[in-house]
């Protein structure tokens, strides 16, 4: 099994929903965890899977905090709620203050999902990515790395830039990587081009990147991850393009061994 991450740069927004989204449709036993080091937003946008409101106390913060007396699976698993929907998932922080103070927790927690993984899959939802991220060793710790970025020329520049710095910062000293890669949204209906474009423009330079494929921009199909009641969500465009994109990368993680920096 594998830890799988999204994260987003500047200018692309949808790491959480894209997180929530493969979560909702992830073929094998799964957990999601919020790892966003600016806070968390799942406690406040989905509720729990009995209608009530998701405990903020329990998840990350008493995970990180717990984190320098060393971390086990189990702790992780006593830390994580069921959501409407049936996604498993651990609540992220209030905010980069805990962030900042969980030190070398990030690093325990790395390790302690990694252990997790002889069970099941850990999606990661990482946030925004810029300079020197506080939780670059759960990034390390990844076997896949999804980009999400927008089909918009300011966005896509942001993501390239962000690339190549994760290309090198997330090489670990035995010189191994993650394998890393955009997952592009956009109009598909009628710039379908574009984000074809824009993928070819992120993957195309070296083997830096794999082309995780393509979402929709549906914010219809979005809403049903920030908390909106909707009759059918599994045909909204959102959820169906998931399906097969989910799948790939699902599968992309069960084969990823991890390529070598050299
Ligand atoms: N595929 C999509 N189609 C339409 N709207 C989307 C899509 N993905 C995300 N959005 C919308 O964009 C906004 C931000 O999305 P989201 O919260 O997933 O981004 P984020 O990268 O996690 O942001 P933050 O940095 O605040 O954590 C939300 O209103 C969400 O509904
Ligand atoms: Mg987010």
């Amino acid at each position: 099994m594998a830890i799988v991450t999204f994260l987003s740069a500047k200018g692309s927004p949808g790491a959480t929903t894209t997180a929530l989204l493969a979560a909702a449709l992830w073929p094998r036993p799964a957990v999601l965890v919020e790892a966003d080091p600016a806070g968390g937003d799942l406690a406040a946008r989905v509720p729990a899977a009995d209608g009530s409101v998701l405990d903020a106390d329990r998840g990350l913060l008493p995970l990180l905090t717990s984190a320098r007396r060393g971390l086990t699976p189990a702790q992780v698993l006593e830390q994580t709620q069921l959501v409407a929907g049936g996604s498993r998932v651990v609540v992220g922080l209030g905010g980069s203050e805990q962030a900042l103070a969980a030190g070398q927790g990030w690093s325990a927690l790395a390790g302690a999902l990694r252990e997790l993984t002889r069970h099941q899959d850990v999606l990661l939802d990482a946030g925004r990515v810029g300079a020197d991220p506080v939780h670059l060793d759960l990034l390390r710790a990844s076997d896949v790395v999804v980009l999400v970025v927008r089909a918009e020329a300011g966005a896509v520049l942001h993501a390239r830039e962000r690339l190549r710095v994760l290309s090198g910062a997330l090489r670990r000293p035995d010189g191994l990587l993650p394998r890393l890669g955009v997952l592009v949204v956009g109009d598909l209906r009628r710039r379908a081009r574009e984000a074809d474009d824009a993928a070819a423009l992120l993957t195309g330079a070296g083997d830096r990147a794999d082309d995780f494929g393509r979402l929709p921009l549906d914010p219809a199909g979005a809403a049903v991850f920030d908390g909106a009641r909707t009759a059918r969500p599994e045909r909204t465009a959102l959820v169906r393009a998931g399906r097969a994109v989910v799948g790939s990368l699902a599968d992309a993680a069960t084969g990823s061994t991890r390529r070598s920096a050299a």
